[in-house]
Parts: structure tokens; C-alpha cells; sequence
């Protein structure tokens, strides 16, 4: 019991190694695309999404986020941004789309990696970096790009079993 959408979701895995290819443009139309479907808490669609292929930006953005220094390797960095002012669950909606950014890129062979970015050291330099306005909040921070299978690493994950409950605890 399986089809194409069940099974990219079931193997995408973080990826932190990229190869340098360069993405073409409707890949990452195609992405944001999905993520702009994503549902929103009273549909207030609240959000913007930068996508960072300049490779002088990307690599500031690279050696301004500790924990996310292979986004210099990316083909692209996407940035996930909310109004916080206009959104009703800010941050529900921005993992929302986050997820649909994941799980289309992997639809299109390619990886990506979560760089937690919400309120963190490197968030206000990121947001000066790209002209952010005033009025939005940076939630999400992705890599994105192609990769060689072998360089995934697989963390463990728990067993069905260990998290499904039926009816009540
Ligand atoms: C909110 C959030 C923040 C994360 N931040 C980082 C990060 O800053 N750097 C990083 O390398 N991975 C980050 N990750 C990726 C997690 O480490 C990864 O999802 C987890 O180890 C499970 O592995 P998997 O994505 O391959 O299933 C983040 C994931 C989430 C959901």
C-alpha cells in the first residue's frame, strides 16, 4: 500500500552534503508553489518566500547560521517569512509550508535540510542581510539541493508502534 507521494515522505532524510548542480528555476517555482498551498490558521497566508540562489548572500547566510554552515553547498536556500501581525498561528502555518518545501523537493530528487532560524543569533542578520521588511518575522531556514544518496545519514527513527495510540492513552 504505497504510491509516490507516501513513499517521499517515508525516505526523505536530511541532507547536509550537496553536489554542485544548479537547480532550474521552475524546480524551485514548482517548490514554492507547494509551499504557498500549505494550510494556514484563517487562511490568512501571511507569509513570503525567499528563495536565495546568489552565492554571495547564500554564503553569508552560510557562515551566519552555525548549525546550517552547508547551505554554502546548497544549490538554493529557501527562507519561510510570517507577518506576525496578520498571522493567526504564525509559526503553524511557516512549519506547514516548511514541510510541503520538503517533501516537493524531495519529489524532485532533491534534499534539504531544516536550519532552525526562528529568534536565533543569526535571525536579525539574515533578515538585514536581505532587505526584510519591518513588519516580518523569520520562521524557517532551509538548504536545498542535489545529493548523493550515499552521504544521507539515516538517523533512527522510532517504531510505528512506540507512537501510535488507538482511541485513548
Ligand atoms: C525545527 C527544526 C530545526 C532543525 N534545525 C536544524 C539545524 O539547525 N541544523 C541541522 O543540521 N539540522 C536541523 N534540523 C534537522 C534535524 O536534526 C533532523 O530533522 C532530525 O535529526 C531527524 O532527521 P531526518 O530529518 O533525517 O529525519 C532541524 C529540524 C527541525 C524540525
Amino acid at each position: 500500500m504505497s504510491n509516490e507521494t507516501i513513499q517521499n515522505i517515508k525516505e526523505r532524510r536530511s541532507v547536509r552534503k550537496y553536489i554542485d548542480k544548479k537547480i532550474p528555476e521552475e524546480t524551485l517555482k514548482e517548490i514554492i508553489d507547494c509551499a504557498r498551498l500549505a494550510p494556514t490558521g484563517n487562511n490568512r497566508q501571511a507569509w513570503s518566500f525567499l528563495v536565495i540562489t546568489d552565492d554571495e548572500i547564500k554564503n553569508k547566510i552560510a557562515s551566519y547560521a552555525r548549525y546550517g554552515r552547508f547551505i554554502e553547498e546548497a544549490g538554493a536556500c529557501i527562507a519561510v517569512f510570517v507577518n506576525q501581525d496578520k498571522a493567526t498561528t504564525p509559526m503553524q502555518d511557516a512549519a506547514a509550508a516548511t514541510e510541503n518545501i520538503m517533501i516537493a523537493a524531495k519529489s524532485h530528487d532533491l534534499g534539504t535540510c531544516w536550519v532552525n532560524s526562528y529568534q536565533k543569533e543569526h535571525s536579525p542578520k539574515i533578515k538585514e542581510l536581505v532587505n526584510c521588511p519591518q513588519e516580518m518575522e523569520l520562521m524557517t531556514l532551509m538548504s536545498v539541493g542535489y545529493y548523493d544518496e550515499n552521504d544521507v545519514s539515516m538517523p533512527a527513527k522510532k517504531f510505528l508502534s512506540e507512537v501510535m495510540v488507538w482511541d485513548k492513552f
